[in-house]
């Protein structure tokens, strides 16, 4: 070769390298979780984990709240001042959240919301599922189950966060027909501890219970632990929210649950989306997921997908 080709070959390669390197801008994606004290939180972490492996040019970087508004403010905050080019939250309460939020989308930073909501408009993207529809699907079911009437314990999540909001009302309303009563009800704040608490009480106070409609599956497992205690487990039907393989779909195998409503994290969603934000493309502003139901009859074969 030449000097002159020599060059010419060496202007190529840097010319398509440069090229390459614009293709690979590197992004780094801020994770503000607001908890991982439960599987279903450990999940989201995963998925989106794995999503971004796909991606050599994406990073992300994962911030545990430890069930703290205030410390998640601050890490939403910590990703503002450190410029990262995107911003996945799944806040913890939709009140205190929102001012981060706000703070980081009108600075420019794209913010992804996920699973539970804040407040307002100022967002790139919500994802999560209907919980209102996951709630009231609930409803119907267990009001068909039990031939429309029956007494109801309602241990419900976090009511300050709109999942918890959603899967009450949803319920009210799939139940609305019947004649379902709910004689107790009680904020367990999704975690299985105060679930198995609150359950309890109602133990005692309420000789009849027929079933018991948790917001999440370590809801209905705390509750179904205190049944137990107390030998009334046989006589009262479970149901849950999440359907985790390991978690909600492994309950209803077992027989502890009767139903486990799926609950996708959205992981693998938010990671995508992200990607088309940082490529310049148009998002919607709410992307819904689609959810089934485990029950005893349909998890060998998969579960059946909620009617739209
Ligand atoms: C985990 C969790 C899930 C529930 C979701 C609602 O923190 O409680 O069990 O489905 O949050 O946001």
């Amino acid at each position: 070769m030449n000097g002159k080709r020599v060059f010419v070959v060496f202007l190529v390669l840097l010319l398509s390298g440069t090229v390459v390197q614009s293709q690979q801008r590197q992004w780094i994606i801020g994770m503000s979780q607001c908890n991982l004290g439960e599987p279903w939180r450990v999940q989201m972490n995963a998925d989106i984990k794995k999503a971004a492996e796909a991606y050599p040019n994406i990073t992300v970087v994962f911030k545990d709240a430890q069930n703290d508004n205030l410390r998640q403010s601050a890490h939403v905050e910590e990703f503002i001042r450190a410029k990262v080019d995107l911003i996945i939250i799944s806040p913890k309460e939709a009140v205190p959240l929102t001012r981060p939020v706000r703070e980081a989308f009108k600075k420019g930073i794209p913010v992804i919301v996920l699973d539970r909501k804040v407040v307002g408009e100022d967002f790139t993207c919500f994802i999560g599922a209907d919980n209102k529809k996951i709630g009231k699907a609930a409803g119907r079911w267990i009001a068909a189950k039990n031939g429309g009437k029956g007494n109801v314990v309602e241990l419900k999540g976090l009511m300050t966060s709109t999942p918890g909001q959603d899967r009450h009302s949803g319920f009210r309303d799939g139940i609305r027909e019947s004649a379902m009563k709910v004689v107790f009800e009680a904020d367990m704040k999704w975690l299985e501890p105060n679930a198995r608490k609150e359950m309890e009480s109602a133990l005692a106070r309420y000789s009849a219970i027929d079933v018991v409609y948790a917001h999440n599956d370590p809801g209905a497992h705390g509750a179904y632990l205190a049944a137990k205690a107390s030998g009334r487990e046989r006589t009262i039907m479970f149901v849950g929210i999440d359907g985790l393989p390991h978690e909600g779909q492994m309950y209803v195998k077992q027989g502890i649950l009767s139903a486990s409503f799926e609950y996708p994290t959205g992981g693998r969603e938010a990671i995508e989306t992200a990607l088309s934000i940082l490529n310049g493309k148009q998002v919607p502003k709410g992307i819904t997921l689609k959810s089934r139901v485990f029950t005893r009859d349909n998890i060998d074969t998969g579960g059946a997908w909620l009617e739209e």
